[in-house]
């Protein structure tokens, strides 16, 4: 089965031909927040986590070090009840399951160079089946869900409004969700 089948089987490609669908793929935007600890970062990892449930798609972005990671971490511990998981830098994927048995994908596709390698990975089954947190989806091309939450961090400037008592940096974070995820993210 190519790709562009299994878009289709899965909503994945298709552009909404009816007023309705066009609705539901709407793109919601919130105010940027600002992540100022680690510890801010658990608990906005906690509230995320808590909307989560089979079939969600959760894409982190931003630049090298912008703490997606870290974000995926805090999810991961709320979730699956695994604290410190590694990164999948090396291993691509590593999968976890949920405490309401839900298998969870952490995925960090930066070493992905062709769209051949996603399929070897089952990634289409995962979208479907699993919670999926992906670091660097703009390595999945034609294989990008249109429902998706994204997440962006960034670091600003090294000002000093820009960081905490100890000298780290805030993140910024931008919240866009595609499709449902529009009346998901109410009091986020
Ligand atoms: N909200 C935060 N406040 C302070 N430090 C943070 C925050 N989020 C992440 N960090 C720190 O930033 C560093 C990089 O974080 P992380 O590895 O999560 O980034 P990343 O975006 O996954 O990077 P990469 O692109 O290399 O995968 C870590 O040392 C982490 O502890
Ligand atoms: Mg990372």
């Amino acid at each position: 089965m190519n790709s562009v089948h299994r878009g289709v089987k899965t909503g994945f490609h298709r552009l909404p031909l009816r007023a309705g669908f066009a609705k539901r793929l709407d793109m919601t935007s919130h105010l940027p927040l600002a992540l100022c600890s680690l510890d801010e970062t658990r608990d906005f990892g906690r509230r995320i986590a808590a909307r989560l449930g089979a079939g969600d798609v959760v894409f982190l972005t931003g630049g090298l070090g912008a703490g997606k990671t870290t974000l995926a971490r805090a999810i991961i511990e709320a979730l699956c009840g695994v604290s410190d998981a590694p990164s999948p830098t090396y291993t691509i994927v590593q999968t976890y399951e949920t405490e309401s048995g839900t298998p969870l994908w952490h995925a960090d596709l930066y070493r992905i160079e062709e769209e051949a390698e996603l399929e070897e990975l089952g990634l289409d089954d995962a979208f479907e089946d699993a919670i999926c947190l992906i670091e660097w989806p703009d390595r999945l091309g034609e294989w990008c869900p249109q429902t998706r939450l994204e997440i962006d961090l960034s670091m600003p400037g090294q000002d000093d409004k820009n960081q905490d008592d100890n000298g780290a940096l805030k993140r910024q974070v931008r919240i866009t969700g595609r499709g449902d995820w529009e009346t998901r993210l109410d009091d986020i």
